[in-house]
């Protein structure tokens, strides 16, 4: 049985902060996590005791971090079930889609393809594909979604045809908090021999995903929302697709030979889409984050997340004033507005009682259609918080008025 108060001293930002006179209340965990002092301490001894390049220096300290570094790429593969060779370093979620929609897409979409998605995705992960579509002559198809703004198998079956060459989705949404069906998507999806593409910057921190289980073709996620550092993101791969999947980047590090000719022998995956000196120390800071989630376990965080979820989402049903989008998030998002009350001034009234949500279109920007509200304010809990946390935030939305809300937009 975990301790929370426990876990909490983990975290230097959980302990003592204030912010406008208050305790801090940090309620922003999609944006991104706090990071345990494990984490932290992994890259002061990088900079401290370990500073060298990885795969490139011939001496016995180049060789320590190498080892580390690939380290870090076991502990991934084991998170997530899959090869090392199949786990590739980017800079974040959005930088490992941009590698498949511009590395695996770009190749092999072509006029008429479709690419189905939803209107529920992060700006990372449609944006990329409008590009390549415009590119490639592909088209992209929305897969609808249900009332509740959720991704069916039911709708996905309506609008997959053998023109279907790629899914992309979510699955956990940023806004919403849903967890898609993602292994009958993708058994369905194979089907008509379309590559499923998953964005599971949501999902990682939160939840076991297990690629070999449901069979995902590439899923990408980032360090720093499951209490890693910035700067480093995964893409896991299919060894066979990142086999015949294009690197984004080229430069040192990703070949094996090239000559004057302009002819380039890249390395094998995942070495050939790793050009260039990678964040070194976010990888090792990664690596004791993917401990530290192990040890606290990925069944308390779902379960706590739950039960705070379900806590705040039933003291936020007794005020009136609040519109609630997603009652029945399976995650710990809840996304929600004041009425009356336009969401940043909202978010402004909440910080100045100590408590940080995040307000607008959360990046995904044509969720607006299905929401019918142009902003919403969004409380992400993860592990760490705490009902007295979720207290703070209905008690601060109780004074939370038109009133209180004039002019506090900074
Ligand atoms: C669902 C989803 N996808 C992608 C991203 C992009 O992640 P990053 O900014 O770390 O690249 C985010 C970030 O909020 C997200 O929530």
């Amino acid at each position: 049985m975990q301790d929370v108060n426990q876990i909490r001293k983990d975290f230097p930002m959980l302990n003592g902060k204030m912010m406008n006179g208050y305790p801090l209340v940090y309620l922003d965990n999609a944006a991104t996590t706090f990071k345990p002092q494990s984490v932290i301490d992994a890259v002061v001894k990088y900079y401290t005791d370990e500073t060298c390049n990885a795969h490139r220096g011939d001496y016995e300290l180049s060789a320590m971090v190498s080892d580390a570094y690939e380290a870090g790429r076991q502990a991934i593969a084991d998170l997530i079930h899959c090869e090392s060779k199949e786990v590739i370093f980017t800079s974040g979620a959005s930088g490992s889609l941009n590698l498949v929609a511009y590395g695996y897409g770009r190749k092999y979409l072509k006029e008429g393809d479709v690419i189905l998605s939803t209107e529920a995705e992060h700006a990372s992960n449609i944006l990329p594909w409008f590009k390549v579509a415009e590119e490639t002559g592909a088209v992209i198809e929305y897969i609808p979604l249900d009332e509740e703004g959720r991704l069916t198998v039911e709708n996905f079956k309506k609008v997959l045809t053998d023109k279907v060459k790629v899914v992309t989705f979510a699955s956990v949404t940023n806004v919403l908090g849903y967890i898609a069906p993602v292994k009958e998507i993708c058994k369905l999806a194979h089907e008509v021999g379309a590559v499923v593409v998953v964005d599971g910057a949501q999902a990682v921190p939160h939840v076991a995903v297990n690629v070999k289980d449901e069979d995902i073709d590439f899923l990408a996620f980032s360090g720093h929302k499951m209490c890693g550092p910035t700067g480093v993101g995964v893409l896991y791969g299919k060894y066979e697709l990142l086999e015949i999947t294009d690197p984004f980047m080229l430069g040192g590090g990703s070949n094996a030979r090239f000559d004057i000719c302009g002819n380039i022998l890249l390395k094998k995956p995942p070495f050939k889409f790793e050009a260039g000196t990678p964040a070194i120390e976010a990888v090792l800071g990664l690596h004791e984050a993917v401990k530290y989630l192990q040890k606290v376990g990925f069944d308390y965080i779902e379960k706590r997340e739950k039960e705070l979820r379900d806590y705040l989402v039933s003291k936020m049903q007794e005020l009136d004033h609040i519109i609630l989008y997603n009652a029945n998030a399976d995650t710990g998002i809840v996304t929600f507005n004041v009425k009356d009350v336009f969401a940043q001034d909202a978010a402004s009234y909440l910080n100045t009682k100590g408590i940080c949500v995040r307000s607008g279109t959360h990046c995904a920007k044509i969720l607006v259609n299905v929401l019918e509200t142009s902003e919403t304010l969004r409380a992400s809990l993860y592990f760490y918080n705490t009902f007295e946390e979720c207290d703070a935030l209905v008690e601060a939305l109780k004074t939370t008025t038109v009133e209180n809300c004039i002019g506090i937009f900074f």
